[in-house]
C-alpha cells in the first residue's frame, strides 16, 4: 500500500498487484474535447502559454478529474518542450500543429546538439509537476511524460508532423552516425527531464513513441527501442522507498511487443490494433499492459461503449495488471458525457474480474 496515495489502483496495477477493479485514464484527458480547457486556453492565450504556467497547467491537469472519477492525472505539457529546450523554437500555427522554427536540416545543426539544462531551461514543468502534486493532495497519482528519442527525432528532423516521415527516415538510411547522434543526445536529455519529473513528484513516467510504428522491423529495434531501453535503464526506480513505474507506449508497436517488454519497463501500452488477450499472452508475467479501446468508440453511443469496454475487459481476463485506456489520444470531437460513460463503464463491468 502506498500511503502517500488515497487512490492507489493505478499504481497496483502497473506493478502487477490486486486491485479491486481495473484502473484507468485517457491519454490526453485534458484537452480540447474539454469545454473548461477551452476556456482557460483562451485566457492563457496559447498552448504554450498553458503549458509553461505552473498555474495553468495544474488547472488544465485537474480538470477531467474533477468531471470523471479517473484512477491517474497527467502532467499537462507536450513531448516537444524537451527539442524546444534544445533551442529548436517551438511554436504552434492555428490547423497546422507544432513546428519547429530551426528544425535539423545540416550535419551542423546536428553536432551542434546540446542536452538542455533541465534545472534552468525546462524549470516551468518540474515546477508544474510539483504544483500539481500539492494540488491533487494524493487523490490520485500524477504520470510524468516525455517522447521516445525516435518520436523527437521524427519532429526535430521533418521541422514538424510528417505523413511519410520521408526526411527523418532519409537521414536513417543515409546518414545512419548522424541519426544515432541525434537519438543519442536526446536521449541523454530525456533521461535526465523524466528523472527530474520524479524528483519533483512524478510517481510513474510514461515514454510515447508515437512514430515507432514508422519504422521497419530491424530499424525499430537499432533506432527506436535500443534508446527507449537506455532511457529506461538510466530512470530512477524507487523514491522514498516507493516504487516508480515506467510505460512504454509504442504506437504501431504491436507487432514487437515481446522485445518491448523486456527491455525493463514495468508496463506496455498498446494501440487497438492488437487483442491484448492475445498481448497478454506474449507478455506473460513481465509487464502489465495499457490500452486499448479505439478512441473512436467515443463517437458511439453509450451503450456501443459499454459493449466495446466488455470486449477489452474479457479479452485480457481474469487478474491484475491491466490499466484501461484509450489507444491513442482521445479526439478532440469527443463528446464529454460519452467519456463520463466509458469511466463509468470500466469501473462497474471489471469488477467481477479481480
Ligand atoms: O495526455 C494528456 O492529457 C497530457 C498532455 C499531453 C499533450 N500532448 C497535450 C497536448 C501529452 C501526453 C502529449 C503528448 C504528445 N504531444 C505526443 C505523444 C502522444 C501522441 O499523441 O502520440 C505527441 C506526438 C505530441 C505532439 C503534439 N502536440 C501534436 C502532434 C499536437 C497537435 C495535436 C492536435 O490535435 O492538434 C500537440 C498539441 C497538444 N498537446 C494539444 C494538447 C492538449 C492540443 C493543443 C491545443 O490546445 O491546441
Amino acid at each position: 500500500m502506498n500511503f502517500k496515495v488515497k487512490n492507489d489502483t493505478f499504481l497496483r496495477a502497473l506493478l502487477r498487484q490486486p486491485t479491486e477493479y481495473t484502473p484507468l485514464w485517457m491519454m490526453r484527458q485534458a484537452g480540447r474535447y474539454l469545454p473548461e480547457y477551452r476556456a482557460t486556453r483562451r485566457t492563457a492565450g496559447s498552448f504554450m502559454g498553458l503549458c509553461k504556467s505552473p498555474d495553468f497547467a495544474t488547472e488544465v491537469t485537474l480538470q477531467p478529474l474533477d468531471r470523471f472519477p479517473l484512477d491517474a492525472a497527467i502532467l499537462f505539457s507536450d513531448i516537444l518542450t524537451v527539442p524546444d529546450a534544445m533551442g529548436l523554437g517551438l511554436y504552434f500555427s492555428e490547423g497546422e500543429g507544432p513546428k519547429f522554427e530551426r528544425p535539423l536540416e545540416t550535419e551542423a545543426d546536428i553536432m551542434a546538439l546540446q542536452v538542455p539544462d533541465i534545472g534552468k531551461d525546462l524549470k516551468y514543468v518540474t515546477d508544474a509537476v510539483s504544483q500539481i502534486r500539492k494540488s491533487l493532495d494524493g487523490r490520485v497519482p500524477l504520470i510524468g511524460f516525455s517522447g521516445s528519442p525516435w518520436t523527437l527525432g521524427c519532429y526535430m528532423v521533418e521541422g514538424g508532423s510528417s505523413s511519410d516521415y520521408a526526411k527523418v527516415k532519409t537521414l536513417m538510411y543515409k546518414e545512419p552516425k548522424l541519426m544515432h547522434h541525434i537519438l543519442n543526445v536526446t536521449a541523454q536529455a530525456v533521461t535526465a527531464y523524466l528523472n527530474a519529473q520524479i524528483e519533483a513528484g512524478a510517481q510513474a513516467v510514461m515514454i510515447f513513441d508515437s512514430w515507432g510504428g514508422a519504422l521497419s522491423h530491424s530499424a525499430f529495434h537499432e533506432f527506436s527501442l535500443a534508446y527507449t531501453q537506455r532511457i529506461v535503464d538510466g530512470l530512477i526506480k524507487e523514491k522514498d522507498g516507493v516504487r516508480i513505474p515506467s510505460i512504454v507506449f509504442t504506437k504501431g508497436g504491436g507487432l514487437w511487443i515481446e522485445s518491448i517488454a523486456d527491455i525493463g519497463c514495468d508496463a506496455v501500452g498498446l494501440d487497438w490494433t492488437m487483442d491484448i488477450g492475445v498481448a497478454r499472452q506474449k507478455v506473460g508475467h513481465k509487464v502489465a499492459l495499457q490500452g486499448n479501446l479505439d478512441p473512436t468508440v467515443l463517437f458511439a453511443t453509450p451503450e456501443v461503449i459499454r459493449n466495446e469496454v466488455e470486449k477489452v475487459l474479457s479479452s485480457f481476463g481474469f487478474g491484475s495488471g491491466h490499466v484501461f485506456n484509450l489507444g491513442h489520444g482521445i479526439s478532440q470531437h469527443t463528446d464529454p458525457e460519452n467519456a463520463a460513460a466509458l469511466v463509468q463503464a470500466v469501473h462497474e463491468l471489471s469488477k467481477k474480474y479481480h
